[in-house]
C-alpha cells in the first residue's frame, strides 16, 4: 500500500506541524502512545508502547537517561504520564529545564467534550506545574470532512492562576493552517509576571541576612546570595516568599524521602530555591539540581592560640631535657670524686657538691690536704661555666616570651585530640566520604553545640571553631564568636577544604537555566566580590574579622618585654617549697629530739 498523505490521520498531520515547528532542535525525542503515530522526527525517536503502563517508569527512564527528554504522549489516562514524568525527572540522572511535553487527545474519542475537559484537568496536577512547556491538543470539532484542535498550555506566569489553562492557537484540517501561528512553548522565563518564587534559607551571615530593619532594607534581607535571588527576580520580574525552618537550619534528607531545613524544603517541593552557603554535596546532588558555583570558600578553623607557658616551668627552660641529664651525671660522678679524695668518707659530700656547682664558697677548715683541695677546684671551674651558661639561659627565656607549640595543621589538632565544631553536621558533609585516615581522625573529633554552649566554650578556649574563608578575603564566623574571644584565637594554616557554594532546586527545575546565566554574568562582572565586600563591611563585626585575619601576625609586635612578677614566680616557686619543706623538717626534728631527751631522763 502507498502511504498517501491522505492516508494520515488528522492528528498526524497537525502533530508533524507543531515538531517541525517546535521540536526541530531536539536531540531525542520519546513518544508515548497506543499505535506508533505515522510521523518524522528531526533526529531520534524512542517508541514507547502505551498500553503497558506499568513498566512506563522505567521504560521513561531509560528513553530520558538516553537523552530522550521531549515527550509526545498518547495514552488513555495522560495522568499516568505526568506521575511517571515527575518520577522519572527525581530518578533520573539527566536534568533539563526545558523538557517539552505535547499531550494528545486519547484515540477513542466518541464524545469530545468529556475528553478535552479530561485533558485540562492535567494542567491542575501539581507535578505539571512544575512542567514549564507542556502543550495540550485539544480536540474541538469533529464533522466528516474537518476535525480542529485548539492548543493550550497552563497560565505559568503571573501572581496568581498559574494552573489556568491559556489558549495558544487553534487548528483546522480543512484550512491545514494555525490561526494565531504563535510560538507554542511561549515560557521562556523572560517575564514571570509577579510569580511567587518560594526560597528557602535562614540568617547566616554573610550569605543571607533575614529580618534586617525595614527602614535600611525595604525587603528587611540582604546577603550574598540573598542579592542573588532577589537580582534574578528583579531580572525575571518575579516575586521573592522566604520560606523558613531556621532551627533545622541547613538540615537534611531522611531515608522515608521526607527533609527538615533548606534542604528538606527544597526536596520536599516546598521551596523552589535553597540558598545559604549550600556547598556541593553528592549527596544532594544525586536527588536535586544544583546552579552554577556561585562562591568558592575555604574551610578552616580558629584554634586556641598557644598561651604562654607556665611560669613555674620557667627555670626548667634555659636547659634541654639532655642537658639536665648531664648535670645530673656531673652532680653524681664529682660527689664519687670527692668521696674518693676524702678516703672514702662521705662526710658532707653531697651538700658540698652541690654548694660548689651553684658556685658557693665553702669554710676550707676541713680541706687540709691538696688532694682535696684540687678536686674541689676543678669542680670549682666545671660549676663556674654551668652557673654562667644557665643565667645566660635565664635571662633570655624572661626577656622573650615563651609559648606553647600553635596549631597550625591538621595534624596538630588530630595529634592534640582537640574538639573541632559548630552548630551543624553540614560542615563535615563534604568531608564524609573521604577514606584517608587522616581526614576520619579529624572527623571523629568534630561536635556539634547550639549557639550558647559554644560561645561558653569560646571563653574558656576548649576547642576550635570552623570558619569560612571567603573570596574577598572577609569570613563568615559564627555569631558566638564574640570580640573578646577572638582575641584568644588564631586562624589555622590548613584549609580543611575548598567548596563550591551553589543554589539548590529541584530536579530538572525550569529556574536551573536561567539562574545559571545569571550567576555566569555576575561572575563576569566581578559583583560577586564587591557584593561580599559590600555585606561584610556593613554587618559583619569588623573588629571580629580583623581578629581573626590578622590573628598570626599580632605575636610578632609583643615580643620583648620588661621582668615582671610573672617571671619571678617560678623561683619562688622552688623558694617556697623548700621553705616549707624545711619548715617541716624542723619541726620534726624538734618533736623527735624531744622524745629522745624523755626516755634519756627516764
Ligand atoms: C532499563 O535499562 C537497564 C540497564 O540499561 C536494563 O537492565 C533494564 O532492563 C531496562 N528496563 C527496561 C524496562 O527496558
Ligand atoms: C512585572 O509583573 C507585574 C505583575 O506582577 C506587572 O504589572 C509588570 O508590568 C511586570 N513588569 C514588566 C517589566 O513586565
Ligand atoms: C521520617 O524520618 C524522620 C527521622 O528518621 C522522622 O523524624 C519523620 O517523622 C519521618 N517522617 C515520616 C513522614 O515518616
Amino acid at each position: 500500500m502507498i502511504l498517501l498523505p491522505e492516508a494520515l490521520l488528522p492528528i498526524e498531520i497537525l502533530l508533524q506541524m507543531i515538531i517541525k515547528k517546535s521540536l526541530a532542535s531536539s536531540y531525542c525525542i520519546t513518544m508515548v502512545s497506543e499505535v506508533l503515530l505515522k510521523v518524522h522526527v528531526p533526529n531520534s525517536l524512542m517508541y514507547i508502547d502505551g498500553n503497558n503502563t506499568e513498566s512506563l517508569v522505567e521504560l521513561m527512564l531509560n528513553a530520558s537517561e538516553a537523552g530522550c527528554s521531549d515527550y509526545i504522549i498518547q495514552i488513555k489516562e495522560p495522568k499516568d504520564f505526568i506521575v511517571a514524568f515527575d518520577k522519572v525527572v527525581h530518578m533520573g540522572n539527566i536534568r533539563r529545564s526545558d523538557r517539552r511535553v505535547i499531550i494528545l487527545p486519547p484515540k477513542y474519542i466518541s464524545d469530545e467534550n468529556v475528553f478535552s475537559h479530561d485533558l485540562l484537568e492535567i494542567l491542575s496536577l501539581r507535578e505539571t506545574s512544575y512542567i514549564t512547556n507542556v502543550l495540550l491538543v485539544v480536540p474541538t470539532k469533529k464533522t466528516l470532512k474537518c476535525e480542529s484542535y485548539e492548543l493550550i498550555t497552563h497560565k505559568f506566569v503571573g501572581i496568581d492562576n498559574n494552573k489556568e489553562p491559556m489558549l495558544l492557537d487553534r487548528w483546522d484540517s480543512c484550512t491545514n493552517s494555525f490561526e494565531n501561528n504563535v510560538n507554542l512553548f511561549p515560557h521562556d522565563l523572560s517575564n514571570l509576571q509577579g510569580k511567587t518564587v518560594k526560597v528557602a534559607g535562614f540568617t547566616y551571615k554573610p550569605y543571607v541576612l533575614l529580618d534586617l530593619d525595614t527602614k535600611l532594607m525595604p525587603l528587611g534581607r540582604d546577603g550574598m546570595e540573598m542579592r542573588i535571588v532577589d537580582e534574578f527576580c528583579r531580572w525575571i520580574n518575579c516575586t521573592v516568599e522566604m520560606v523558613r525552618d531556621d532551627e533545622h537550619e541547613w538540615g537534611e534528607i531522611y531515608d522515608n524521602s521526607t527533609g527538615v531545613g533548606v534542604i528538606g524544603n527544597v526536596f520536599e517541593d516546598r521551596a523552589d530555591l535553597g540558598i545559604t552557603a549550600l556547598y556541593s554535596w553528592f549527596e544532594e546532588y544525586v536527588v536535586m539540581d544544583f546552579s552554577a558555583p556561585i562562591i568558592r570558600t575555604a574551610i578552616t578553623c580558629i584554634a586556641p592560640s598557644p598561651s604562654l607557658l607556665a611560669s613555674w616551668e620557667m627555670p626548667l627552660l634555659p636547659f634541654s631535657v639532655y642537658m639536665w641529664a648531664g648535670i645530673i651525671f656531673t652532680f653524681l660522678y664529682a660527689s664519687v670524686a670527692l668521696t674518693i679524695a676524702k678516703g672514702f668518707s662521705t662526710d658532707e659530700v653531697f651538700l658540698t657538691t652541690f654548694g660548689i656547682m651553684l658556685t658557693q664558697s665553702r669554710p676550707d677548715a676541713s680541706f687540709r690536704s691538696w688532694r682535696i683541695r684540687s678536686v674541689i677546684g676543678w669542680m670549682m671551674m666545671t660549676g663556674l661555666v654551668i652557673d654562667n651558661a644557665y643565667g645566660g639561659g635565664l635571662a633570655s627565656t624572661f626577656t622573650v616570651p615563651k609559648y606553647e607549640k600553635s596549631i597550625d595543621t591538621i595534624e596538630d589538632i588530630v595529634n592534640r585530640q582537640l574538639e573541632w565544631g559548630a552548630t551543624h553536621d553540614a560542615w563535615i558533609f563534604s568531608l564524609m566520604l573521604s577514606q584517608e585516615p587522616l581526614i576520619k581522625q579529624l572527623l571523629s573529633l568534630f561536635r556539634t553545640y547550639p549557639s550558647e554552649e559554644l560561645m561558653q566554650k569560646s571563653f574558656r578556649k576548649s576547642m576550635a571553631f570552623s570558619i569560612e574563608k571567603l573570596p574577598a578575603g572577609y569570613f563568615a564566623i559564627g555569631e558566638y564568636i564574640t570580640k573578646e574571644a577572638s582575641l584568644d584565637y588564631t586562624i589555622m594554616i590548613d584549609k580543611f577544604y575548598y567548596e563550591q557554594c551553589i543554589v539548590m532546586l529541584r530536579k530538572s527545575s525550569p529556574y536551573t537555566d536561567k539562574l545559571n546565566v545569571l550567576i555566569g554574568r555576575l561572575h563576569e562582572s566581578g559583583l560577586m566580590l564587591a557584593w561580599e565586600t559590600q555585606v561584610a563591611l556593613r554587618y559583619l563585626d569588623y573588629k571580629v574579622q580583623l581578629e581573626v585575619k590578622l590573628s598570626r601576625s599580632k605575636r610578632d609586635v609583643e615580643n620583648i618585654e620588661a621582668l615582671g612578677l610573672r617571671h619571678v614566680m617560678g623561683i619562688f616557686f622552688i623558694y617556697g617549697a623548700g621553705a616549707v619543706i624545711s619548715c617541716l623538717v624542723f619541726i620534726m626534728e624538734i618533736l623527735i629530739h624531744r622524745k629522745s631527751r624523755k626516755i634519756s631522763i627516764n
